[in-house]
Protein backbone atom coordinates (compact mmCIF):
# COMPACT_ATOMS: atom_id res chain seq x y z
CA UNK A 1 0.00 0.00 0.00
CA UNK A 2 1.13 3.51 -0.54
CA UNK A 3 2.27 5.72 2.75
CA UNK A 4 2.65 9.60 3.10
CA UNK A 5 5.60 10.23 5.06
CA UNK A 6 7.10 13.22 3.06
CA UNK A 7 5.70 15.57 -0.01
CA UNK A 8 7.62 13.66 -2.17
CA UNK A 9 6.35 10.89 -1.84
CA UNK A 10 3.41 12.01 -4.43
CA UNK A 11 4.44 12.80 -7.95
CA UNK A 12 3.17 15.84 -9.03
CA UNK A 13 0.79 14.65 -11.06
CA UNK A 14 -0.48 12.98 -8.10
CA UNK A 15 -0.34 15.83 -6.20
CA UNK A 16 -2.63 17.75 -8.94
CA UNK A 17 -4.95 14.80 -9.06
CA UNK A 18 -5.31 15.31 -5.16
CA UNK A 19 -5.67 19.44 -5.29
CA UNK A 20 -8.33 18.43 -8.06
CA UNK A 21 -10.63 15.64 -5.71
CA UNK A 22 -10.40 18.52 -2.74
CA UNK A 23 -12.01 21.04 -5.24
CA UNK A 24 -14.66 18.36 -6.90
CA UNK A 25 -15.28 17.96 -2.53
CA UNK A 26 -15.71 21.91 -2.29
CA UNK A 27 -17.91 21.50 -5.06
CA UNK A 28 -20.19 18.43 -4.38
CA UNK A 29 -20.23 18.16 -0.74
CA UNK A 30 -23.22 15.97 -0.84
CA UNK A 31 -21.60 13.60 -3.31
CA UNK A 32 -18.74 12.66 -0.83
CA UNK A 33 -20.92 12.05 2.39
CA UNK A 34 -20.38 8.29 2.61
CA UNK A 35 -17.38 7.76 0.87
CA UNK A 36 -16.00 5.89 3.45
CA UNK A 37 -18.95 4.85 5.29
CA UNK A 38 -18.06 1.68 7.28
CA UNK A 39 -13.95 2.86 7.29
CA UNK A 40 -11.82 3.95 9.94
CA UNK A 41 -9.17 6.26 11.08
CA UNK A 42 -7.07 5.93 13.91
CA UNK A 43 -5.61 9.26 14.98
CA UNK A 44 -2.22 8.71 16.92
CA UNK A 45 -1.11 11.74 18.47
CA UNK A 46 1.61 11.54 20.73
CA UNK A 47 2.31 15.15 20.76
CA UNK A 48 -0.50 17.95 20.83
CA UNK A 49 -2.27 19.42 17.60
CA UNK A 50 -5.31 21.07 16.89
CA UNK A 51 -5.80 21.53 13.64
CA UNK A 52 -4.15 18.44 12.45
CA UNK A 53 -5.75 16.18 14.23
CA UNK A 54 -9.46 17.70 14.30
CA UNK A 55 -9.15 18.31 10.60
CA UNK A 56 -8.35 14.69 10.05
CA UNK A 57 -11.30 13.86 12.33
CA UNK A 58 -13.46 16.50 10.63
CA UNK A 59 -12.91 14.75 7.35
CA UNK A 60 -13.20 11.02 8.17
CA UNK A 61 -16.61 12.19 9.63
CA UNK A 62 -17.65 14.37 6.38
CA UNK A 63 -16.38 11.37 4.57
CA UNK A 64 -19.20 9.31 6.24
CA UNK A 65 -16.39 7.11 8.66
CA UNK A 66 -15.38 6.69 12.21
CA UNK A 67 -12.42 8.02 14.15
CA UNK A 68 -10.75 6.18 17.09
CA UNK A 69 -7.35 7.09 18.75
CA UNK A 70 -5.41 9.06 21.09
CA UNK A 71 -4.48 12.80 21.74
CA UNK A 72 -1.81 11.93 24.18
CA UNK A 73 0.67 9.43 24.38
CA UNK A 74 0.19 9.36 28.25
CA UNK A 75 -3.28 7.90 27.83
CA UNK A 76 -1.36 5.16 25.63
CA UNK A 77 0.32 1.96 25.92
CA UNK A 78 3.21 4.27 25.16
CA UNK A 79 3.54 5.48 28.19
CA UNK A 80 4.12 1.62 29.69
CA UNK A 81 6.73 1.85 27.10
CA UNK A 82 5.37 0.03 24.23
CA UNK A 83 7.47 0.60 20.57
CA UNK A 84 5.95 2.25 17.87
CA UNK A 85 6.52 -1.26 15.74
CA UNK A 86 3.93 -2.73 17.91
CA UNK A 87 1.96 -0.07 18.09
CA UNK A 88 1.02 0.60 14.49
CA UNK A 89 0.74 -3.09 14.40
CA UNK A 90 -1.45 -3.54 17.06
CA UNK A 91 -3.59 -0.37 15.43
CA UNK A 92 -3.52 -1.70 11.80
CA UNK A 93 -5.81 -4.68 13.43
CA UNK A 94 -8.58 -1.97 14.35
CA UNK A 95 -8.30 0.86 11.78
CA UNK A 96 -8.19 0.95 8.22
CA UNK A 97 -6.26 4.06 7.56
CA UNK A 98 -3.47 5.41 9.94
CA UNK A 99 -3.23 9.62 11.05
CA UNK A 100 -0.03 10.17 13.15
CA UNK A 101 2.44 12.78 15.28
CA UNK A 102 5.47 12.07 16.74
CA UNK A 103 7.46 14.22 18.79
CA UNK A 104 10.81 12.38 17.46
CA UNK A 105 12.48 13.21 13.67
CA UNK A 106 11.75 9.57 11.40
CA UNK A 107 9.35 8.00 13.90
CA UNK A 108 6.71 7.43 11.37
CA UNK A 109 9.62 5.71 8.78
CA UNK A 110 9.35 3.03 11.32
CA UNK A 111 5.75 3.03 11.92
CA UNK A 112 4.94 2.40 7.79
CA UNK A 113 7.80 -0.68 8.14
CA UNK A 114 5.16 -2.58 10.56
CA UNK A 115 1.95 -1.12 9.10
CA UNK A 116 -1.14 -3.19 7.24
CA UNK A 117 -2.92 0.00 6.70
CA UNK A 118 -1.74 3.59 5.08
CA UNK A 119 0.41 5.89 7.25
CA UNK A 120 0.10 9.42 6.90
CA UNK A 121 2.72 11.44 8.70
CA UNK A 122 1.22 13.98 10.70
CA UNK A 123 4.17 15.70 12.12
CA UNK A 124 7.42 13.97 13.10
CA UNK A 125 9.88 16.41 15.47
CA UNK A 126 11.10 19.53 13.42
CA UNK A 127 11.45 17.05 9.94
CA UNK A 128 8.09 17.11 8.17
CA UNK A 129 4.59 17.53 7.97
CA UNK A 130 3.32 16.47 4.50
CA UNK A 131 0.20 17.39 5.00
CA UNK A 132 0.18 20.86 6.17
CA UNK A 133 2.10 21.00 2.84
CA UNK A 134 -0.82 19.97 1.43
CA UNK A 135 -3.02 22.24 3.04
CA UNK A 136 -0.13 25.54 1.97
CA UNK A 137 -0.62 24.25 -1.33
CA UNK A 138 -4.48 24.12 -2.12
CA UNK A 139 -4.82 27.15 -0.35
CA UNK A 140 -1.97 28.80 -2.81
CA UNK A 141 -3.91 27.29 -5.52
CA UNK A 142 -7.16 28.86 -4.53
CA UNK A 143 -5.65 32.33 -3.74
CA UNK A 144 -3.23 32.62 -6.75
CA UNK A 145 -4.22 29.87 -9.07
CA UNK A 146 -1.20 28.11 -9.83
CA UNK A 147 2.29 26.74 -8.69
CA UNK A 148 4.92 28.14 -11.34
CA UNK A 149 6.65 31.09 -11.07
CA UNK A 150 6.43 31.91 -7.27
CA UNK A 151 8.51 33.65 -5.15
CA UNK A 152 8.11 32.20 -1.64
CA UNK A 153 9.41 34.02 1.56
CA UNK A 154 9.87 31.55 4.51
CA UNK A 155 10.34 33.80 7.70
CA UNK A 156 10.51 32.47 11.63
CA UNK A 157 12.18 29.15 12.48
CA UNK A 158 13.11 27.93 9.33
CA UNK A 159 15.52 25.00 11.52
CA UNK A 160 12.67 23.24 13.36
CA UNK A 161 9.86 24.34 11.24
CA UNK A 162 9.07 21.09 9.69
CA UNK A 163 5.76 22.98 7.71
CA UNK A 164 9.06 25.18 5.62
CA UNK A 165 10.76 21.80 5.17
CA UNK A 166 8.07 19.92 3.53
CA UNK A 167 7.01 23.27 1.27
CA UNK A 168 10.19 23.77 0.00
CA UNK A 169 10.09 19.80 -0.60
CA UNK A 170 7.30 20.23 -2.65
CA UNK A 171 7.28 23.78 -4.11
CA UNK A 172 10.80 23.19 -5.40
CA UNK A 173 9.21 20.99 -7.92
CA UNK A 174 7.66 23.72 -10.08
CA UNK A 175 8.68 26.11 -12.31
CA UNK A 176 10.66 28.88 -11.54
CA UNK A 177 10.06 28.68 -7.42
CA UNK A 178 12.63 31.37 -5.67
CA UNK A 179 12.64 31.28 -2.10
CA UNK A 180 13.49 34.27 0.08
CA UNK A 181 14.61 33.42 3.60
CA UNK A 182 14.41 35.03 6.22
CA UNK A 183 15.43 33.94 10.26
CA UNK A 184 17.86 34.55 13.05
CA UNK A 185 21.03 32.78 12.46
CA UNK A 186 20.71 30.18 15.09
CA UNK A 187 17.34 29.22 13.04
CA UNK A 188 18.15 29.09 9.79
CA UNK A 189 17.61 25.88 7.39
CA UNK A 190 18.99 22.29 8.30
CA UNK A 191 22.80 21.86 6.15
CA UNK A 192 20.65 18.71 4.22
CA UNK A 193 17.94 21.34 3.46
CA UNK A 194 20.03 23.70 1.59
CA UNK A 195 22.70 21.39 0.10
CA UNK A 196 19.62 19.56 -1.43
CA UNK A 197 18.47 22.94 -2.94
CA UNK A 198 21.91 24.13 -4.03
CA UNK A 199 22.42 20.56 -5.66
CA UNK A 200 18.98 20.80 -7.48
CA UNK A 201 19.67 24.39 -8.47
CA UNK A 202 17.24 26.01 -6.81
CA UNK A 203 17.17 29.85 -6.40
CA UNK A 204 17.10 31.07 -2.76
CA UNK A 205 18.77 34.60 -0.80
CA UNK A 206 18.61 35.44 2.84
CA UNK A 207 17.75 38.59 4.29
CA UNK A 208 17.69 40.38 7.27
CA UNK A 209 14.41 41.79 7.62
CA UNK A 210 10.56 41.26 6.18
CA UNK A 211 10.32 44.37 4.73
CA UNK A 212 13.16 44.15 2.65
CA UNK A 213 11.64 41.18 1.50
CA UNK A 214 8.10 41.95 0.86
CA UNK A 215 8.17 43.38 -2.24
CA UNK A 216 9.34 40.52 -4.37
CA UNK A 217 6.58 37.98 -2.58
CA UNK A 218 3.74 36.17 -4.16
CA UNK A 219 3.55 34.41 -1.06
CA UNK A 220 4.72 35.10 2.70
CA UNK A 221 4.99 32.18 4.80
CA UNK A 222 4.89 32.91 8.64
CA UNK A 223 5.92 30.52 10.89
CA UNK A 224 6.12 30.26 15.32
CA UNK A 225 9.84 29.99 16.60
CA UNK A 226 9.30 26.16 18.11
CA UNK A 227 9.42 26.50 21.92
CA UNK A 228 9.42 22.43 22.24
CA UNK A 229 11.91 21.77 20.25
CA UNK A 230 14.90 24.14 22.47
CA UNK A 231 16.93 22.86 25.26
CA UNK A 232 17.61 26.08 26.37
CA UNK A 233 14.66 28.04 27.21
CA UNK A 234 16.86 31.44 27.31
CA UNK A 235 17.47 30.93 24.10
CA UNK A 236 13.78 30.54 22.74
CA UNK A 237 12.89 33.52 24.86
CA UNK A 238 15.73 35.52 23.17
CA UNK A 239 14.50 34.43 19.48
CA UNK A 240 10.95 33.70 19.83
CA UNK A 241 10.02 37.69 18.48
CA UNK A 242 12.99 38.13 16.30
CA UNK A 243 10.52 39.04 13.23
CA UNK A 244 6.92 40.46 13.55
CA UNK A 245 4.50 40.79 10.76
CA UNK A 246 2.39 43.65 11.23
CA UNK A 247 -0.13 46.18 9.74
CA UNK A 248 2.83 48.32 8.66
CA UNK A 249 5.49 45.98 7.13
CA UNK A 250 2.38 44.41 5.15
CA UNK A 251 2.46 48.08 3.13
CA UNK A 252 5.47 47.15 1.62
CA UNK A 253 3.86 43.52 -0.22
CA UNK A 254 2.16 43.80 -3.20
CA UNK A 255 -1.80 43.96 -3.92
CA UNK A 256 -1.77 39.83 -4.98
CA UNK A 257 0.37 38.27 -2.90
CA UNK A 258 -0.80 36.00 0.44
CA UNK A 259 0.25 35.61 4.31
CA UNK A 260 -0.08 32.28 5.14
CA UNK A 261 0.70 30.29 8.54
CA UNK A 262 0.33 27.08 9.53
CA UNK A 263 -0.36 28.00 12.91
CA UNK A 264 -0.53 27.79 16.06
CA UNK A 265 0.69 31.90 15.82
CA UNK A 266 2.27 32.93 19.14
CA UNK A 267 3.08 36.78 18.41
CA UNK A 268 4.66 36.75 15.25
CA UNK A 269 1.83 38.36 13.13
CA UNK A 270 -0.47 41.05 15.22
CA UNK A 271 -3.91 41.02 15.05
CA UNK A 272 -4.27 43.92 13.10
CA UNK A 273 -3.10 42.07 9.77
CA UNK A 274 -5.90 39.48 10.48
CA UNK A 275 -8.32 42.23 8.28
CA UNK A 276 -5.97 42.64 5.30
CA UNK A 277 -7.36 40.40 2.60
CA UNK A 278 -3.96 39.04 1.41
CA UNK A 279 -3.76 37.04 5.17
CA UNK A 280 -5.03 34.11 3.97
CA UNK A 281 -4.53 32.04 7.32
CA UNK A 282 -7.70 31.17 8.34
CA UNK A 283 -8.78 30.24 4.89
CA UNK A 284 -6.03 28.09 5.31
CA UNK A 285 -7.49 26.11 8.23
CA UNK A 286 -10.31 25.16 6.28
CA UNK A 287 -8.45 24.19 3.28
CA UNK A 288 -6.88 21.37 5.51
CA UNK A 289 -9.64 19.52 5.85
CA UNK A 290 -11.01 19.39 2.78
CA UNK A 291 -7.21 18.20 1.63
CA UNK A 292 -7.08 15.42 4.17
CA UNK A 293 -10.70 14.30 2.99
CA UNK A 294 -8.84 13.73 -0.63
CA UNK A 295 -6.19 12.39 0.64
CA UNK A 296 -7.59 9.78 2.84
CA UNK A 297 -10.02 8.69 -0.51
CA UNK A 298 -7.05 8.76 -2.32
CA UNK A 299 -4.87 6.50 -0.12
CA UNK A 300 -7.78 3.92 0.36
CA UNK A 301 -8.36 3.87 -3.08
CA UNK A 302 -4.08 2.87 -3.93
CA UNK A 303 -4.25 0.08 -0.97
CA UNK A 304 -3.23 -2.33 -3.64
CA UNK A 305 -0.59 -0.04 -5.14
CA UNK A 306 3.15 -0.62 -4.10
CA UNK A 307 4.75 1.23 -1.65
CA UNK A 308 6.86 3.98 -3.27
CA UNK A 309 9.25 4.76 -0.42
CA UNK A 310 12.66 3.62 -1.21
CA UNK A 311 15.68 3.84 1.32
CA UNK A 312 18.53 5.43 0.11
CA UNK A 313 21.55 2.28 0.09
CA UNK A 314 22.29 1.59 3.59
CA UNK A 315 26.09 1.80 4.83
CA UNK A 316 27.37 0.20 7.58
CA UNK A 317 29.18 2.21 10.31
CA UNK A 318 29.79 0.20 13.21
CA UNK A 319 29.25 1.74 16.45
CA UNK A 320 28.31 5.08 14.93
CA UNK A 321 24.75 6.41 16.78
CA UNK A 322 23.20 9.65 15.37
CA UNK A 323 23.59 12.58 17.77
CA UNK A 324 20.62 14.52 16.99
CA UNK A 325 18.66 14.78 20.20
CA UNK A 326 15.31 14.79 18.34
CA UNK A 327 15.88 11.58 16.58
CA UNK A 328 13.87 9.18 16.94
CA UNK A 329 16.49 6.69 17.76
CA UNK A 330 17.43 8.55 20.84
CA UNK A 331 13.73 7.17 22.18
CA UNK A 332 13.41 3.60 20.99
CA UNK A 333 15.85 1.19 20.53
CA UNK A 334 15.94 0.75 17.25
CA UNK A 335 19.17 -0.11 14.91
CA UNK A 336 20.88 2.58 13.53
CA UNK A 337 20.77 3.30 10.22
CA UNK A 338 22.74 5.22 7.79
CA UNK A 339 23.62 6.80 4.20
CA UNK A 340 25.78 8.60 2.54
CA UNK A 341 24.33 11.89 0.32
CA UNK A 342 25.34 12.96 -3.11
CA UNK A 343 27.75 15.88 -1.68
CA UNK A 344 29.44 12.58 0.45
CA UNK A 345 27.89 13.23 4.22
CA UNK A 346 26.81 10.60 6.01
CA UNK A 347 23.25 10.94 7.82
CA UNK A 348 21.12 9.33 9.52
CA UNK A 349 18.50 7.18 7.60
CA UNK A 350 15.55 8.14 9.96
CA UNK A 351 15.90 12.08 10.49
CA UNK A 352 18.55 12.99 7.80
CA UNK A 353 21.08 15.04 9.82
CA UNK A 354 24.88 14.54 9.28
CA UNK A 355 26.68 12.17 11.37
N1 LIG B 1 -0.61 23.47 11.69
C1 LIG B 1 -0.58 22.53 12.65
O1 LIG B 1 0.09 21.50 12.52
O2 LIG B 1 -1.31 22.83 13.74
P1 LIG B 1 -1.55 21.87 14.98
O3 LIG B 1 -0.21 21.71 15.67
O4 LIG B 1 -2.57 22.54 15.84
O5 LIG B 1 -2.01 20.55 14.45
Amino acid sequence: MRHLLEPTNLSVKEIDQIMERALDIIAHREKYAEACKGKKLATLFFEPSTRTRLSFTAAMMELGGNVLGFSDANSSSVSKGETIADTIRVISCFADIVAMRHPKEGAPWIAKNYSGVPVINAGDGGHNHPTQTLTDMLTIKRELGHFDHLTIGLCGDLKYGRTVHSLIKAMSRYEGTRYVLISPKELQLPSYMTEEMKRDGIPFKEVGSIEEAMPELDVLYMTRVQQERFADKAEYERLKLAFILDEAKMKYGKKDMIVLHPLPRVGEITEGVDNDPRAAYFRQVENGKFVRMSLILTLLDWRDQKDNIIDPEEIQMEGATCKNPHCITTKEAVRQRFYVDEKGVKRCMYCDNEV
